[in-house]
């Protein structure tokens, strides 16, 4: 229990009355005054006195420590909330439902115009709950008369114009009509118009349909949501566009300036932003994020496996270690035959190696030691003949792909781009310390939208694309129908983030929309829309070819032998025909005896 001064002060009996009756969920509130307030409140509280030169500082300070109701008893109270309205951008706490009262005592002078001009500033026109209490100048009574005003924040106009509540009497201690006195609870905005700043992003966001096809031109998942939510609070959705920049980004914190979606909201030229907004850090400072509405994943298509060159099909049955072995048995056979020998390498090599392709020998051996031994290598060389020889059949019959990029690692390993037409896709990833994700980063590019299309032919970079939960994917236009064929999905994932939807910083707007998306969750609305606008404007072929881009390739297909499959063993063939007969000419040249006669005659 508080008291500041000495004898309680009508105002202050009013002020007590509306302490009791509205703050009583408030965590904290700070009092502004110039002088002396009388209040009981058991809560906390802070108090600042107005002329304290680092007076912005200080509101920024009360502001951080959580105290967001306000009661404000000073001599220039615009100057106030141009300050207020300022650090409201900078703190980094938010409360929707924040109150505001605007005291004056009956003594003070001209302070009631004053009072009124607050409702004047564009900076008032982002609270719903800001309350005046003016004197009533009551010549004829000796009681005092206080006029409770708020603005007309609901409805198509005249937002700044003052909206008398009620009066109280201080002789009678009671209010005249006992209205609510913060009326703007956000459940009917008679028609106000809500600026929802968004550009073509399919599914999220359509703008500029056929308005035959759509009466009102635009759809997609958060148009639906933007579109519900007037619905139900009775407002106008006006769209903002800045269609050049896309999501945009801020440029300064400061001076709040920025470009696209996010600059719209930060110059307050949107109330709502959508387009497929994540829950980006950056952006959380300096906005409201609304509660989550879409888990979506980014992943990428890259560019298909081929068919592997069928120079490489002799070698594909075993395995890279599987010939490492063979080499080895080789090696050890040959050994072993030249001990059995009595270390004699006479033609062991050559008895070996016949034997390791199943070759017969025209010599059993003379001891029962070389015959055991050459017995245990035909049986060997029957096995790995038998099993090279299945090998080779399944590598002539199903057709061999090169490696797939199946994850991230594999795109940092064989360096290959990915991107799309803005840099918003790696919002989420540049503030990772992890050396994967770095590099991932690293290369991301952006390109336009001509440069994009034109890339996806030549099988150059992957692109990012985003899985929706309802199984419906975001692609880019720029991937046609054509070009689609040859890419496949990727199996990882890069992340996954929650969409939101955002608004300025402790927008009245907050608490309605997170309670309209809880109501969307329940009712499972959003997998249906998601479901709806996919099949209505997005093209099926693409996401078909997408969804089954991998299957399409697991799912191996049996084909009759063709000249393609021995051309890689006829590769083969030739190439050691060709170097025998060179070394065959060059045995001729070099080992050329002068008084030999080659000719019989
Ligand atoms: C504050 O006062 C109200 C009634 O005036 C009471 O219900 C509440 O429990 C009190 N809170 C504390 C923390 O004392
Ligand atoms: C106000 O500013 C002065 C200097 O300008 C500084 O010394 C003082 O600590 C500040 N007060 C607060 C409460 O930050
Ligand atoms: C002034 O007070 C009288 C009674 O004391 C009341 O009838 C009258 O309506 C008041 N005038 C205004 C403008 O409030
Ligand atoms: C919605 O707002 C309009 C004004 O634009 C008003 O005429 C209408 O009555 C409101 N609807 C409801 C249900 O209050
Ligand atoms: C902010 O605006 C001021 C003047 O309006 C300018 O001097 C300053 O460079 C701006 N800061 C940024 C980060 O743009």
């Amino acid at each position: 229990m508080i008291f500041f001064g000495s004898a309680l002060l009508p105002v202050d009996i009013l002020l007590q009355t509306l302490l009791n009756q509205y703050f009583a969920s408030s965590d904290c509130i700070a009092f502004i005054s110039d002088d002396s307030i009388q209040f009981n409140y058991n809560k906390t509280f802070v108090y600042i006195k107005p002329e304290e030169e680092n007076f912005t500082l200080l509101l920024l300070q009360v502001s951080e420590m959580g105290c967001m109701d306000y009661i404000v008893k000073v001599n220039e109270p615009q100057k106030f909330m141009i300050a207020f309205e300022k650090i409201a951008h900078f703190t980094n706490t938010r409360k929707s439902d924040r109150k505001i009262i605007f005291l004056q005592d009956y003594h003070q002078k001209d302070v009631k115009n004053n009072l009124l001009e607050v409702f004047k500033l564009k900076e008032s026109s982002f609270f719903a709950n800001i309350l005046i209490i003016a004197p009533s100048r009551n010549e004829t009574s000796s009681c005092e008369y206080y006029d409770l005003i708020t603005h007309k924040f609901v409805g198509l106009s005249n937002h700044d114009q003052p909206l008398y509540l009620d009066q109280w009497n201080s002789c009678t201690k009671k209010f005249y009509h006992n209205e609510n006195l913060f009326p703007h609870s956000m459940t009917n905005m008679y028609g106000k118009v809500v600026k929802v700043s968004c550009f073509t992003y399919k599914p999220y966001v359509l703008l500029d349909l056929n308005p035959l096809l759509v009466p009102s031109g635009r759809d997609g998942i958060e148009i639906r949501i933007v579109d519900e939510f007037c619905r139900w609070i009775n407002c106008t959705v006006e769209i903002v566009r800045d269609d050049k920049h896309l999501w945009g980004e801020i440029y300064s914190y400061e001076n709040l300036t920025g470009v696209g979606v996010i600059g719209s909201l930060v110059k307050d030229r949107a109330d709502l932003g959508i387009t497929a907004l994540y829950s980006w850090y950056e952006e959380y400072l300096a906005l409201d994020l609304s509660a989550p509405f879409v888990r979506t994943a980014v992943t990428c298509i890259a560019p298909a496996p081929r068919l592997l060159a069928s120079w490489e099909t002799p070698f594909l049955p075993f395995s890279f270690y599987m010939w490492i072995a063979i080499i080895f048995t080789f090696i050890y056979a040959s050994v072993a035959l030249i001990i059995a020998q009595g270390c004699c390498a006479k033609n062991v090599f050559l008895t070996t190696f016949g034997m390791m392709i199943s070759q017969s020998q025209n010599d059993a051996g003379k001891s029962w030691r070389i015959r055991s031994i050459t017995g245990w290598m035909l049986i060997g060389g029957l096995v790995l003949d038998n099993a090279y020889g299945g090998g080779l059949a399944s590598t002539f019959t199903v057709p061999k792909y090169e490696k797939s990029i199946d994850t991230v690692q594999d795109i940092v390993d064989r360096k290959i781009e990915w991107g799309a037409t803005h840099d918003a896709w790696i919002f989420s990833l540049t503030l990772s310390q992890e050396p994967l994700m770095k590099q991932l980063v690293s290369q991301f590019k952006t390109y336009s939208f001509d440069e994009l299309e034109r890339k996806s032919f030549d099988r150059s970079m992957a692109y990012s694309i985003e899985k929706l939960p309802a199984g419906y994917y975001a692609i880019g236009d720029y991937i046609t129908e054509k070009a689609v064929l040859d890419f496949m999905i990727m199996l990882e994932d890069f992340y996954f983030e929650q969409c939101v939807i955002m608004l300025r910083k402790s927008s009245a707007y907050t608490n309605k929309i997170n309670q309209l998306i809880g109501r969307l969750h329940e009712s499972g609305l959003l997998l249906a829309w998601e479901r709806q606008v996919a099949l209505q404007h997005l093209n099926y072929k693409i996401q078909l070819e997408v969804k089954l881009s991998r299957s399409k390739k697991d799912v191996d297909k049996i084909e009759p032998l063709a000249v393609r499959h021995f051309l890689g063993v006829f590769i083969l063939f030739g190439t050691g025909v060709l170097i025998s007969f060179m070394v065959l000419i060059s045995e001729i040249i070099t080992h050329k005896k002068p008084n030999q006669n080659i000719n019989p005659l």
